[in-house]
């Protein structure tokens, strides 16, 4: 245990001035009038594995993007109820302690609550233009309740994971695909803004976290993200299954036994790409948790991600 960590409060500081200057509004800045067009696709092809499905029409495919879109921006409000929930639990520690760190917190705490009301507009915007039928049945306070219950190591190690993916999967997807519906892409343009800050105290309070906690308990920790990569793999199989079968009802047509099955499993192994692989394959969480954790705690958690992928789970 090293009790001799000093909260780097100057890079929370930063933040907090990132922060400042990036802050937008969802209707003026982000939505601004705008509305879902059929036409576009939402998420890129090499996020939604579409190329496999060389049945599918154009149009087809286009649609294919929109079902994952849709379920991407839901995910990701979601998953923003516990981030927040447990942001909002850490600043606690820094109350009455260093009060830019406590604003830095508070900030992102903030952030995340709007974020969650960008997702449900989101949501409200494509069911528009969509077919009726989709459905994401998720319960925010369940899933968050089953995620708190785990340690702040553990929930910390998984937001970190969440909030690096959605940099790299703007950055090297997103913004790059000009084939992709604009009100989508700045919908996570101004959301990849706010994260950058995110994922930055993410790593920050984890550290703080780790600094203080024995080995015994860390060791326990790793055996909780574990657990909570399994809970977000039977959320993704899930969700997989039930996108598949929204997407084979409303695609215009009927797809033979073999098509569908294709459908469904190529969703599947889209969601744990997207959800799992490519975060924990980010270099930066891969290096954060290899400093964080004996080889053999990693080797579980490679063991654990390898059972999702006929890929190499962590290789860089
Ligand atoms: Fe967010
Ligand atoms: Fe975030």
């Amino acid at each position: 245990m090293d009790t001799s960590y000093a909260i780097p409060s100057e890079r929370f500081a930063r933040c907090i001035s990132s922060s400042k200057r990036v802050r937008w509004a969802i209707e003026t800045d982000v939505i601004r009038g705008r509305r879902f067009a059929r036409a576009s696709k939402f998420l890129p092809d090499g996020f939604t594995l579409v190329r496999r499905l060389d049945f599918l029409s154009p149009e087809e495919r286009i649609y294919f993007s929109q079902v994952q879109g849709r379920t991407y921006a839901n995910m990701f409000g979601l998953v923003e109820r516990f981030i927040g929930a447990k942001v909002l639990e850490l600043s606690r520690d820094h109350w009455l302690g260093d009060q830019v760190v406590l604003e830095a917190l508070v900030r992102f705490c903030d952030e995340e609550l709007k974020h969650q009301a960008l997702f449900r507009r989101v949501e409200a915007l494509t069911a528009d233009v969509m077919p009726p039928g989709y459905s994401f049945a998720w319960d925010p306070n369940e899933v968050a309740t089953l995620v708190l219950s785990k340690s702040s190591w553990a929930v910390l190690a998984l937001t970190l994971h969440i909030e690096l993916f959605t940099q790299s999967h703007y950055r090297e997807g997103i913004r790059e695909d000009a084939n992709l519906s604009e009100l989508y892409r700045d919908i996570f343009l101004f959301h990849w803004r706010e994260e950058c800050q995110h994922a930055i105290m993410d790593e920050l309070e984890w550290r703080r976290l780790d600094a203080g906690i024995s080995a015994a308990a860390r060791n326990l920790a790793v055996d909780e993200l574990i657990q909570l990569v399994g809970a977000v793999d039977t959320i993704v199989q899930a969700q997989a299954s039930t996108d598949a079968e929204y997407f084979a009802r409303t695609c215009g047509r009927e797809l033979s036994k073999a098509e569908t099955g294709m459908v469904q499993q190529t969703m599947l192994e889209a969601y744990r790409f997207q959800y799992i692989l490519s975060g924990a394959r980010h270099p930066h969480f891969a290096s954060t948790l290899a400093s964080l954790t004996t080889d053999a705690q990693l080797g579980r958690i490679h063991d654990a991600l390898s059972g999702l992928s006929p890929m190499q789970a962590l290789a860089a």
